[in-house]
């Protein structure tokens, strides 16, 4: 029997799921070896749920280290159909502000050293990635967030592209504006290839990007560092917390149908027989 519903990838600086009742500690066996942490999977508004620490919990992994395979399958495994990803990350653009949020529409992947695919050694598939956020997931989030009490300052962003770069490293100056020139909205760290993976794992996908800082293309401000982008995600960790208790309980009440949830349908290569 599926253990979860709905998977919540806590970034940086969201380490639990508060409220989750009936809480379990698993460790889940995959085929890409062990996920980032033990998945905690408990209920809330008594939809089960699956609790993931993307970095560990304790923050013991960089970016490129993540396990996105493991983690992905193992969420696949228990059963979860959704998944918010609540994530961190720079604002690439000056109405997108520091303690905003933002639910993007699109992805950029610009990593370049991170296993990206369930598919290969006899299996091929070529899942659309055309609209690689789950439209109905995102309307949660966003109406979780109009639902929850909102500091009057802090405001929701809905659409844009989040752009993904390899880190640990920020980016240098000419990158920034570079990606500003290219349309990107928000820059983060982690979001590819999870969004690749959870379609190809036909699981729908939407995140809470929180930003933090304003990376360093702005010329009145300084340029991010890793303690001020810390300081503004503790400063609004409870807030996403909040928002995407909000969003489970609609997406519980909801279970809205998704074209990830079909993704291979179309996308297969390899006729399914061939695969046992
Ligand atoms: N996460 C938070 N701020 C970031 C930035 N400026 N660049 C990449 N990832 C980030």
């Amino acid at each position: 029997m599926a253990k979860a519903l709905i998977g919540v990838i806590g970034g940086s600086g969201l380490y639990e799921m508060p409220g989750l009742t009936d809480a379990e500690e698993l460790r889940v066996d995959t085929p890409f070896g062990a996920t980032s942490d033990s998945i905690v999977c408990g209920k809330l508004s008594g939809i089960p749920v699956a609790f993931l620490s993307r970095h560990g919990r304790g923050h013991r992994l960089i970016p490129s280290e993540v396990p996105y395979r493991a983690n992905i399958h193992a969420l696949r495994q228990l059963g979860v159909r959704y998944i918010l990803s609540l994530s961190a990350v720079g604002s690439l653009r000056e109405e997108v502000r520091p303690l905003d949020m933002l639910v993007p529409d699109q992805f950029i992947d610009m990593t370049r050293r991170r296993d990206s695919t369930f598919f290969g050694e006899g299996a091929v598939a070529h899942v659309s990635m055309a609209d690689p956020v789950c439209g109905a997931v995102a309307d949660c989030l966003a109406r979780a967030f109009a639902f929850t009490q909102a500091e009057q300052s802090t405001k929701l962003h809905r659409g844009g592209s989040y752009l993904c770069i390899e880190g640990p490293q920020f980016s240098t100056r000419a990158e920034s504006h570079w990606y500003r020139s290219m349309g990107a909205s928000v820059i983060g760290m982690t979001n590819m290839p999870e969004a690749k993976l959870a379609r190809e794992a036909q699981i729908a996908y939407a995140t809470l990007a929180m930003a933090t800082d304003y990376d360093c293309w702005h010329p009145r401000e300084e340029a991010v560092t890793a303690e001020v982008a810390i300081a503004n995600l503790q400063q609004n960790a409870t807030r996403a917390q909040q928002v995407a208790a909000e969003a489970i309980r609609l997406l519980g009440a909801e279970q809205p149908e998704s074209v990830a949830h079909t993704a291979l349908a179309s996308g297969l290569v390899t006729p399914i027989d061939s695969l046992s």
